[in-house]
């Protein structure tokens, strides 16, 4: 592998951070740029959370990258501690720094979209005083909600309908008319999405794992109950107008 500091056409490339959306699950939903970016790439950055076993991330982008690439884990807690989220996240940016100042060039992997939810623009943020402009790309990735409406070949939104993405937790009372719901974290709102589903006016898609091994599709009927639902899941909601 060649180091960006080499001399090209005339000048100095100096070595980039990269935040590279490698899709929902399914290792053949990466843009050409992200498969170019990683197979170029000396580091490749692994978001993972102390609980996890294996980085899905990581299983998503490998097929793609070159053999022998370092890999640099970064621990990204589960958390809501902003006190330790910070102490993470600037932990995450001086390691990034330390392959950056040899001279490597970074790849930090987000499942999804890197702009889209992710812990990416908290690092990024960091990172931002301490590199120049042209030292950083977002190479968008393949949203998981747009891979589950694709899964079922139903259009997230259509003509002038509006599209609603709710990534918490909380009544969805006042939400239940709307066209076109996106309920991000489902699994920690599964009450209150029960709640709209089972006054029987929307369509409802539970989507767990989108193109990952243990994918899990389906319609929520009217009758629908619930108790626990994988941290990967997302449910769309289409109201019947
Ligand atoms: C922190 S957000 C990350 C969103 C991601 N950046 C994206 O572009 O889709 C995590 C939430 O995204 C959704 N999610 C991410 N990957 C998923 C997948 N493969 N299948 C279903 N939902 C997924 C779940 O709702 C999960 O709780």
């Amino acid at each position: 592998m060649n180091k960006d500091l080499t001399m090209e056409q005339g000048y100095v490339r100096k070595p980039k951070f990269y935040g590279v959306g490698v899709g929902p699950g399914d290792s053949r939903l990466l843009t050409l740029r992200a498969v170019e970016v990683l197979q170029e790439c000396q580091v490749i950055a692994i978001p993972r959370s102390k609980m996890e076993r294996e980085s899905i991330a990581w299983e998503i982008a490998k097929p793609h990258c070159p053999e022998g690439a370092k890999i640099l884990e970064l621990e990204m807690p589960m958390t809501s501690d902003q006190g330790v989220l910070q102490a993470a996240w600037e932990k995450a940016a001086k390691a990034v720094m330390g392959e950056i100042n040899q001279g490597n060039s970074v790849a930090f992997l987000t499942l999804g979209d890197p702009s889209f939810y992710s812990t990416y623009t908290y690092l990024l943020n960091i990172l931002k005083e301490n590199l120049d402009p042209e030292q950083i790309e977002t190479v968008p990735g393949i949203t998981a909600m747009s891979a589950a409406a694709a899964r079922v070949n139903l259009p997230l939104a259509i003509g002038d309908e509006p599209l609603l993405v709710i990534p918490g937790t909380g009544s969805l009372a006042e939400y239940r008319k709307f066209p076109n719901l996106v309920l991000m974290k489902a699994s920690r709102n599964l009450d209150e999405i029960l709640k709209v589903v089972h006054k029987g006016e929307v369509e409802g898609i539970l989507a767990t794992r989108v193109g990952q091994e243990r994918e899990n599709i389906r319609f929520l009927n009217k009758n629908e109950e619930l108790e626990k639902v994988d941290y990967l899941t997302l449910v769309l909601l289409k109201h019947k107008s």
